[in-house]
C-alpha cells in the first residue's frame, strides 16, 4: 500500500514506526501531512533515510495537493478527533481507504457524514481499537463466547485514569468537548466498544450523570497553589505542584510540542485546573443493550491507582477481571505501579472460585499494539482472525454513540434512546 500519514503528534509514531520498520516491504509512506510545519519537519527527519529525496511533506491546507501528486491507497488519520471525520470523507471522496485513531469522531453531525459518504463511496475505514488485541482482553471474550459462564445478564465495569495519566487530558485539546466530545467519547470509546465486542451485542439506551469534581481552581486553591500560571512552562508555582508538567526537560516532549509553539500556540502544558476547561473528570453510566445485558460504568481522571475493574454476571457464574496498568509518565512526582498486574476469576455457580492463567505479551498497551499492527499492515502473515477484532465504521460507530447518549442524558438528566437519537439525524448503520 501507499500510505499518507495525517497529523504527525505523539500517536502518529507508532503507525510510521511499524510501517518503516517492520512493514516497509509491503508498504510505503508516501507523504506526512500536518498543520505544524515543525512536527511535520520532525516527522520527516525521522523517516529520512541517507541518499534518498525524503518522504513528501504537506501542510494540512494542501491534503488535497497530496492526494493529487501522491495517490496514496491509505490515509491514516491521526489529528485531534474532531478532525477526524473531515479528512475520513476527504479521503474516501479521494477514493482511498482510512485507518483512523479512536474516536471514529465525537458528535452525531460528523458520525453522519462519515456514514453517507461510505454509502456513497464503497471505502472503508478501520478504527485501531488496540485494547481488543491485548491477550487479557481476548481471553474474556473467548471466556464470554464459549459460553462459560451462560449468559451473561449484568456488568459492572470500572475505569481508573491515575492523577499521572488523567491528568493529561485536562492539559490540551482533549479538555474541550468540542475537540474531544468529553471523556465519555475520547477515552470510554476504547471501553464501550470492549463491551459491544465481549457481549456482541449494541447499546439501546443511556443514563448518565457527569462533572468535573476535581480538575478546577478551588483543588488549586486547596492544594496551596495560589498564583500558578496558565500553564506549567513558567508557572512560578511549578515547583510545588504535584501535576507539573515540564516540557523543557522531556527530550521528546520539548521537541515535539514546545519547539513547535511558535507555529501555532498549541500549549501542550495548560493548567489542569484552569476554570475553562469544559469537560467532566467524574462520570458514571447506566447502559442496556439489544441483548438485554445491563451494564454500569464509571469512569474517574483522578484516581489514587490505573487501570480496569470489571464484573460480568452470567447465568452459570461470573467473571471478575482486574488489571493495574502501568503508563508513560506526564509530569509530577507520585508514586505508581511500575508493573501491570492483571487477574482474571471465573468463578462458575457451586463451585470455588478459580484464579485464571492470563496470556501476556509484550509491547504498548499490554502487548496490543504489536498484534493489531500485524493485522492491520500483513493480515496474511497473522491467523486468521477467530476474535472479530478488526473494528469498521460500524463498530467504531456504535463505541461512540453510548458516549454520545451519555453526554446528551447528562445535559438533559433523561433516559436517551439511541434508535431514536439515530433516526432523529438520519443515520442508518449497515455494513
Ligand atoms: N489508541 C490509543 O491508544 C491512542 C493513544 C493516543 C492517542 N490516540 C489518538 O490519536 C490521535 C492523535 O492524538 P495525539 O496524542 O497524537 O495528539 P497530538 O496533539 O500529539 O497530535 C495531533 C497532531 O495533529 C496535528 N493537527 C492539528 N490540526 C491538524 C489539521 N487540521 N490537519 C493536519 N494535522 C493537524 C497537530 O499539529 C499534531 O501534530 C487522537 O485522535 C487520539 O485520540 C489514540
Amino acid at each position: 500500500m501507499k500510505i499518507a500519514i495525517v497529523g504527525c503528534g505523539s500517536r502518529h509514531k507508532m503507525f510510521r514506526d511499524s510501517i518503516a520498520d517492520d512493514y516497509a516491504d509491503k508498504h510505503e509512506i508516501v507523504a506526512l501531512c500536518d498543520s505544524n510545519p515543525h512536527r511535520l519537519g520532525e516527522a520527516a527527519k525521522a523517516l529520512a533515510k541517507p541518499s534518498t529525496n525524503g518522504v513528501a511533506t504537506y501542510l494540512a491546507e494542501d491534503f488535497e495537493r497530496l492526494i493529487a501528486e501522491q495517490r496514496p491507497d491509505t490515509v491514516v488519520v491521526a489529528t485531534p478527533d474532531f478532525l477526524h471525520a473531515d479528512y475520513i470523507v476527504r479521503a474516501f471522496e479521494a477514493g482511498c481507504d482510512v485507518i483512523c485513531e479512536k474516536p471514529l469522531t465525537i458528535d452525531l453531525t460528523r458520525l453522519k457524514m462519515i456514514v453517507d459518504a461510505q454509502a456513497r463511496t464503497g471505502r472503508k475505514v478501520q478504527v485501531t481499537f488496540n485494547y481488543r488485541y491485548s491477550p487479557a482482553r481476548t481471553q474474556i471474550k473467548e471466556l464470554i463466547s464459549s459460553g462459560a459462564i451462560g449468559e451473561v445478564t449484568a456488568v459492572d465495569f470500572r475505569w481508573h485514569l491515575d492523577r499521572v495519566h488523567g491528568a493529561d487530558y485536562f492539559r490540551r485539546w482533549h479538555r474541550q468537548k468540542e475537540n474531544s466530545g468529553g471523556l465519555l467519547v475520547h477515552k470510554s470509546t476504547h471501553h464501550f466498544d470492549l463491551l459491544n465486542w465481549w457481549l456482541g451485542t449494541v447499546p439501546t439506551a443511556v443514563f448518565a450523570s457527569g462533572r468535573r469534581a476535581f480538575y478546577r481552581p478551588e483543588t488549586a486553591a486547596a492544594l496551596g497553589l495560589e498564583g500558578r500560571g496558565t500553564r506549567c512552562h513558567g508557572c512560578p508555582v511549578a515547583t510545588k505542584c504535584d501535576f507539573a508538567l515540564d516540557l523543557a526537560a522531556d527530550e521528546s516532549l520539548r521537541n515535539l510540542y514546545l519547539e513547535a509553539e511558535g507555529a501555532d500556540s498549541y500549549f501542550r502544558d495548560l493548567c489542569v485546573f484552569d476554570d475553562e476547561i469544559g469537560i467532566e473528570d467524574t462520570m458514571q453510566a447506566h447502559i442496556r443493550y439489544a441483548s438485554g445485558v445491563t451494564a454500569n460504568y464509571t469512569l474517574t481522571a483522578y484516581s489514587t491507582w490505573e487501570g480496569l475493574e470489571i464484573k460480568f454476571q452470567g447465568t452459570k457464574g461470573d467473571i471478575t477481571h482486574r488489571h493495574v496498568e502501568v503508563h508513560g509518565v506526564f509530569g509530577g512526582t507520585r508514586a505508581h505501579a511500575d508493573a501491570d498486574a492483571v487477574t482474571t476469576e471465573l468463578h462458575l455457580a457451586g463451585q470455588m472460585p478459580r484464579l485464571l492463567e492470563v496470556p501476556t505479551a509484550s509491547g504498548h498497551h499490554g502487548g496490543a499494539d504489536p498484534v493489531m499492527l500485524g493485522y492491520i499492515f500483513d493480515p496474511e502473515g497473522m491467523t486468521p482472525d477467530q476474535y472479530g477484532r478488526a473494528s469498521d465504521h460500524v463498530a467504531g460507530a456504535w463505541s461512540i454513540l453510548t458516549g454520545i447518549a451519555a453526554n446528551a442524558s447528562i445535559e438533559t438528566g433523561s433516559v436517551v434512546d439511541i434508535k431514536s437519537m439515530l433516526r432523529s439525524r438520519g443515520i442508518k448503520l449497515e455494513h
